[in-house]
């Protein structure tokens, strides 16, 4: 088969994007595909998987995609991209985008306007998985325990925009991330620490991944900063009671979940470092939890994925308390697929190795 893979692109997870595309591309050449692959922030300039591999790496902090040079935005664009060559003769696009416009339904729509095949989840449930608000909106309807929150709208001031309203919205001017961030504050009264019962709290952009912009907040004292970072993110900020104990995943593939994952950052968050440094965070699959446990999280994953609208892949991340309550914070839609990511290390756990796992999800599309 003829496969494009889109890989790179222009968000905070664009590192990361160069090297899951670069993994994909050589498997598939592996398994005697005829692939390309292709940058949308460099437009239509498909590379071959060896070309593309030289490149990739993950560097320990994420890319300042705001600034011109920063790797990203050599004349190109999505459009160029999809347009281009490499897509246009592909049998199948296999989207290796993290983040942003590649995996918030924005590439989806332009391929479907295109008449491709792609990967992955549609249109709706690509934008509904990376507005992490909405998702949990939805995993409420089906009884999927999230954690508690609030959203603070930074964009009333500029005349709405940013998505539907919701009777718990926090409405705040948006005029400097710090005036915002004082406004915010003296709006505390039922949306912060008082309604979750008290600190810590996460506060995180409500539709980034990676865990960029995202502050575990101790006292009151942190909350201003933590908004304010948060909001160079995303124009909504999400605020979460915050929940102790271990940090789980669930990957599931062709609408079956795949063993559990335990991930133990080395100290502190599953941090961006903790997350891409190899030895930085260590992980079992299948976890070591009780069945009642693993079954309860795929059932849950399987909901979770469900109520969204997923299709072929994707990995639902969940906190799991001391007490073995679980709590789901996402689902993301594309999930990494490097050497050190976690759908290939549950695919695994099952006899599927990295190149029928990438082969399976082409099937799928
Ligand atoms: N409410 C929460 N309670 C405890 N830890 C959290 C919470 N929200 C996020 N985290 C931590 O931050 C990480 C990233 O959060 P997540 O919601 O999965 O966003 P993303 O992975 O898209 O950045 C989680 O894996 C977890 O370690
Ligand atoms: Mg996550």
């Amino acid at each position: 088969m003829k496969i494009a893979v889109l890989y790179g692109g222009t968000s905070a997870e664009r590192d990361i994007s160069l090297v899951t595309g670069r993994a994909i591309g050589l498997a598939l050449a592996g398994k005697g595909h005829d692939v390309l692959l292709v940058d949308p922030a460099r437009g239509d300039a498909p590379v071959g998987p060896k070309q593309a591999a030289a490149a990739a790496k993950i560097g320990a902090e994420p890319p300042d995609i705001a600034s011109p040079g920063g790797g990203v935005g050599e004349g190109g664009s999505a459009l160029d991209a999809v347009r281009g060559r490499a897509v246009t003769e592909a049998d199948v696009v296999f989207v290796a985008l993290h983040g942003g416009t590649g995996e918030d339904g924005t590439i989806q729509g332009l391929l479907e306007l295109a008449g491709k095949r792609y990967t992955g989840s549609g249109v709706l449930a690509s934008a509904l998985a990376m507005d992490k608000r909405a998702a949990k909106v939805l995993f409420r309807e089906v009884d999927v325990p999230t954690p508690r929150w609030s959203v603070i709208r930074c964009d009333d001031a500029v005349g709405g925009g940013g998505g539907p309203r919701f009777p718990d919205d926090v409405p705040v001017s948006r005029v400097s991330p710090e005036k915002m961030s004082r406004a915010a504050l003296g709006q505390s009264a039922g949306w912060g620490a008082d309604r979750f019962g008290g600190y810590p709290l996460i506060v995180k952009p409500n539709d980034q991944g990676s865990t960029v912009g995202l502050t575990l907040v101790r006292e009151e004292g942190e909350l201003a900063a933590a908004i304010g970072l948060a909001a160079e993110f995303s124009r909504n900020v999400l605020v979460e009671e915050y929940i102790p104990g271990r940090e789980m995943t669930v990957a599931v593939l062709a609408d079956t979940a795949l063993p559990v994952v335990e991930i133990v950052p080395d100290g502190g968050l599953y941090d961006y470092q903790r997350k891409y440094t190899e030895g930085q965070s260590s992980y079992t699959c299948p976890a070591l939890i009780p069945e009642s446990l693993s079954s309860e999280l795929e059932r849950l994953a399987l909901l979770a994925y469900g109520v969204l609208g997923c299709v072929g892949y994707a990995r639902v991340d969940f906190r799991v308390t001391d007490e073995l309550e679980p709590f789901c914070l996402e689902v993301n839609t594309v999930p990494g697929m490097t050497a050190v990511s976690l759908v290939p290390m549950a695919a695994e756990a099952v006899g599927i190795g990295f190149p029928d796992l990438v082969e399976k999800i082409v099937e799928l599309a």
